[in-house]
């Protein structure tokens, strides 16, 4: 019964157009993917300043490696806590402006980790409906009670807040959507978070290293707690959660995600203090990284596609879930990767082509994915 069922979702996955089947990338090359036979320009990286093939990068890296053990071996909790990765913790705090942090193996296990521990049943949590599923099932996995606001919707959000003055609810966004690839409006958020005084937790995931002053993100004024993972501007892994004070402690009390996992090894966090040294010296990047997405954006947009995204996410709306499966099926072939994505990352017949630009990227690579776009999308 439990095979026949697998085999039937997967059906009706393939049916309505869903269906994943990862593509298997042979090697990377800065920007290009070598799969099959073919060498395609990736437009499905979060690679936003190339820093994860860099050579300074891996050379420090792995000299980190050379030096530490390969593996902590165990939990924070047990004997996994070393100096290095409190040291680290501080300097992510300090450069990012919170009073402490804490580092996660993943950005997925990070928002599991919050918002599971510091929620709970009778809570109540208000979010953008367009917030990362790591986001959601930490919702659900705390217990608490939630409703979601229209994407970016400052005034359903306040409408909301009226509604439930007196429950206090804790809010959740992004800075940076991940799919939309628009920016959180910062302003409207902080004015109700005067005017309602509620806790803020801000995802900054697809900012950190890349929008805000250095690199430091948008949204600290508007924010209690800020995420950001290791996996995307910063060209590595894990991830790091910047608290208030006092809740580090809380964290290592009651977060079952952090608790019972083994800790990212000492050369990780020495790694990480150094890239820190990268994305103050990356400020050229992030300038070419601007440029080159708002003209990926105009020449789409005079190209007659319909496109979301104020900086290196891109959405061309499409809907239609095989509609957008078959355009990145041809892309590749002329060999573009470009992520289709469809339900449930994106609302259902809200199918997009997401583009995600860096800043190894050119005004020739550019023009190339426009023109390439045109001639499939016919
Ligand atoms: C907004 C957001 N938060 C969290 C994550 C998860 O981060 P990680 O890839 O480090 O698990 C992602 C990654 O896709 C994301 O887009």
């Amino acid at each position: 019964m439990f095979a026949e069922r697998i085999k039937n979702r997967l059906l009706n996955w393939h049916n309505a157009g869903l269906y994943r089947k990862p593509v298997e990338i042979n090697k990377r090359q800065e920007k290009y993917l070598f799969t099959g036979n073919r060498k395609v320009l990736n437009f499905a990286s979060n690679d936003y300043l190339g820093l994860s093939v860099s050579e300074k990068l891996k050379q420090k890296v792995s000299r980190n490696f050379l030096k530490y053990s390969t593996s902590s071996s165990s939990s924070r909790l047990v004997a996994g806590n070393y100096s290095v990765i409190n040291r680290a913790e501080k300097e992510y705090a300090r450069f990012f402006g919170y009073e402490d942090a804490i580092f996660f193996p993943s950005g997925y296990q990070a928002n599991l980790g919050i918002l599971s521990a510091f929620f709970e049943k009778n809570d109540l949590l208000i979010f953008d409906k367009h917030i990362h599923a790591s986001s959601v099932k930490g919702m659900l996995l705390s217990g608490a009670d939630f409703h979601g606001y229209n994407h970016n919707s400052m005034s359903h959000l306040c409408r909301w807040l009226e509604k439930f003055r007196d429950n206090q609810p804790a809010v959740l966004t992004e800075s940076l959507f991940s799919m939309d690839g628009d920016f959180l409006d910062v302003q409207g958020f902080k004015a109700l978070k005067e005017r309602f005084g509620f806790f803020s937790i801000v995802d900054e995931a697809h900012a950190f290293g890349v929008a805000g002053k250095n690199g430091k993100g948008i949204a600290r004024d508007a924010a209690d707690i800020g995420v950001g993972t290791f996996g995307k501007a910063l060209g590595f892994f894990g991830a790091f959660v910047l608290l208030p004070a006092g809740f580090k402690e809380y964290l290592f009390n009651f977060s079952s995600p952090l608790i019972y996992t083994t800790a990212l090894p000492e050369a990780h966090a020495a790694s990480a203090i150094d890239i820190l040294d990268f994305i103050s010296q990356c400020e050229k990047k992030r300038k070419h990284l601007r440029e080159i997405s708002s003209f990926a954006k105009t020449s789409l947009v005079s190209e007659g596609f319909c496109v979301k995204g104020d900086a290196h996410i891109l959405a061309i709306e499409i809907g239609d879930e095989g509609r957008t499966l078959e355009i990145s099926r041809k892309l590749l072939k002329k060999d573009i990767f470009v992520l289709p994505a469809r339900y449930p990352t994106v609302p259902l017949h809200k199918a997009i082509l997401r583009i995600g630009i860096t800043a190894l990227h050119t005004e020739e690579d550019i023009k190339k994915l426009v023109s390439t776009l045109g001639l499939v999308q016919k």
